[in-house]
């Protein structure tokens, strides 16, 4: 993976699936003063077994690696936005990265495609979380953030899965890691639906609020990605 250019713009929020790069020419969207997150967040894209972990990932289904690399990034985005110390930013970005590697056990059948899944068919999609979780469990030093991986899915009022955790029972990675999931699934266009438009994404993860998201983290999300956007428009500008 190359060094992370700070003047590099997030193109990437604009990806198409079909035009995804390599992943050795994945741009690198972090524009962070900070150096230490930086060299932290490239010393995961650089370590063995997490690399090793999404190199098969990228074999088995590119959009997957893909969206990972890009809810990694909108999270400890977000992160920001709610006073996540630099500590807890890094360890965000490592949960967005690995929170669907468990798709790797998940047939193509299921995972490729291309319409709605049939009842059994998402019985079987349900069960990547927990293979995410199971998969960084077993990396040294790294278990700890299990939980978080795991209960990516679980949704604020309880109805979600794999454990039905319920508001803060939800690990607050998870909480943030399901909203920027959820807005990239819906900004991506897929070969059966076309991306939504960002307006309509952002009353969506609003409307949501209090029943699928923990309305304190949408409400971060949409004033995160908003300022995002003028970021890029001003930096646009002034090139
Ligand atoms: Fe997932």
């Amino acid at each position: 993976m190359t060094k992370r250019d700070s003047k590099t713009l997030p193109e990437w929020l604009y990806l198409e699936t079909e035009d995804l790069p390599e992943p050795s020419a994945l741009p690198k969207p972090l524009w962070l003063e900070n150096t230490k997150i930086e060299q932290a967040m490239d010393s995961l894209n650089t370590h063995p077994e997490i690399s090793a972990v999404l190199k098969r990932l990228w074999q088995k289904d590119p959009y997957t690696y893909n969206h990972c690399h890009r809810v990694a990034d909108l999270a400890q985005w977000i992160g920001q936005f709610l006073s996540l110390s630099n500590q807890e930013r890094v360890e965000i970005y490592l949960v967005g990265l690995m929170h669907d590697v468990g798709k790797i056990f998940t047939p193509d059948h299921v995972l490729k495609k291309p319409g709605p899944l049939t009842r059994e068919e998402f019985e079987i999609m349900k069960k990547h979380p927990e293979d995410s979780a199971n998969i960084i469990s077993n990396f040294k030093d790294l278990g700890y953030l299990e939980p978080a991986i795991r209960a990516h899915h679980e949704r604020f009022d309880g109805k979600g899965y794999p454990d039905g955790l319920l508001r803060d029972k939800i690990h607050i990675f998870s909480r943030v890691i399901f909203v920027a999931d959820t807005f990239d699934a819906m900004t991506t266009s897929r070969v059966y639906r076309k991306k939504l438009d960002l307006e309509v994404t952002y009353q969506e993860l609003t409307d949501c609020s209090g029943s699928q998201f923990d309305p304190e983290v949408s409400k971060a999300f949409v004033t995160a990605h908003q300022k995002l956007r003028e970021w890029i428009h001003n930096k646009k500008k002034a090139a």
